[in-house]
């Protein structure tokens, strides 16, 4: 038995040149905005993990669920060599599908965090002997065409991070996923759906404070990436449910009046008392909607698979 392999296509001068990016011009506009990628260095993947495992975030227990439910009937529709599980995190829920899918010989998760690509990988690896793991390090938006074919491929994306895109990159991503699959080759996407906001913002503003210092952590991230002097402790996490864009945005607040120095930009950034900045958008969607923007990209909906409370839904779709 070999052991998980890892590649990596993330140089550490092109992240920090990314993130300089994003942060300059985040933190230029008006409204200041940053991209909700950031969170996730080693301590943003462990406070995620945490959250899944919150009595208000019912996402990952419910996608969870219907994975169980799912998949003997997705291992008879469906009979991949590889599976790809983009932001795949721990990849804790794809075991459903790795120990259903008996046709598979390799499986790539591949993720922006290489601390938990690294954990997931090895762990996947020691419980699946059989398999071939490759993990992938790389930005999803960019890198999908390095990753490995040489079979039939499904490509899972899990969790709902599908809605923490914006309308138009989500088009963008859905038709970049499309292009680099073969016709009757497989997505499995898991989608959170529009419910009712009071369940909706205690999922995001949980009794505890964990999502808060998840949404937080970008600030710590950019303090050791960037030389920023932010004091996390001044910022109040925010969640509200927006209604006409069916997404929840996740903010932070300024409790006071304050000069943020960013030493790697020579940049000196105000915030006024009250001031809020969008850290991340987590859309939800009917069966209709996911239908339509799939097929827009070039797919054809095979089953959507609800839990009893239409919370969320998981998707298998083909490459048309
Ligand atoms: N799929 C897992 C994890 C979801 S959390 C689950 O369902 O529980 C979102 C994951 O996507 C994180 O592990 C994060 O590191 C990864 N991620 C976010 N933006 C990314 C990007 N641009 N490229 C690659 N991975 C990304
Ligand atoms: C990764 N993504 C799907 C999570 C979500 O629900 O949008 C990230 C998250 N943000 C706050 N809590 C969880």
């Amino acid at each position: 038995m070999t052991s998980a392999t890892i590649e990596v296509h993330l140089v550490e001068d092109d992240l920090l040149s990314a993130l300089r990016s994003d942060v300059l011009t985040g933190l230029t506009s008006s409204p200041k905005v940053l991209p909700p990628k950031w969170f996730y260095d080693a301590r943003g993947s462990e406070l995620f993990d945490q959250i899944t495992r919150l009595p208000e975030y019912y996402p990952t227990r419910t996608e969870s669920a219907l994975l169980h439910r799912s998949a003997g009937e997705i291992a008879a529709l469906a009979k991949p060599d590889i599976l790809v599980e983009l932001g795949s995190g721990s990849a804790e829920k794809t075991r459903t599908l790795l120990t259903a899918l008996d046709s598979l010989r390799m499986f790539v998760p591949q993720d922006f965090s290489p601390a938990a690509l690294e954990e997931a990988a090895t762990a996947v690896k020691s419980e699946y002997p059989h398999l071939v793991v490759h993990g992938v390090v790389s930005d999803f938006t960019e890198t999908l065409h390095n990753l490995p074919g040489g079979g039939s491929r499904m490509i899972a994306f899990l969790g709902g991070t599908i809605g923490n895109f914006a309308p138009d990159e989500r088009a963008e991503f859905l038709s970049s996923i499309r292009a680099v699959l073969q016709p009757g080759e497989q997505l499995v996407l898991g989608a959170g759906l529009v419910i009712d906001e009071s369940v909706l913002v205690p999922a995001y503003d949980d009794a505890a404070g964990v999502t808060a210092e998840f949404n937080r952590n970008v600030l710590r991230v950019i303090n050791s990436r960037l030389g920023g002097n932010f004091d996390p402790d001044a910022f109040r996490h925010v969640a509200r449910w927006d209604a006409q864009n069916n997404w929840i945005e996740m903010r932070l607040e300024a409790t006071k009046a304050m000069t943020v120095r960013i030493e790697d930009l020579d940049l000196d950034v105000q915030f006024a008392a009250g001031e809020q900045m969008r850290t991340e958008i987590s859309a939800k969607f009917t069966t209709d909607g996911l239908r339509s923007e799939l097929a827009t990209a070039g797919f054809e909906t095979t089953h959507i698979w609800t839990d009893d409370l239409d919370r969320f839904a998981l998707v298998l779709a083909t490459a048309r």
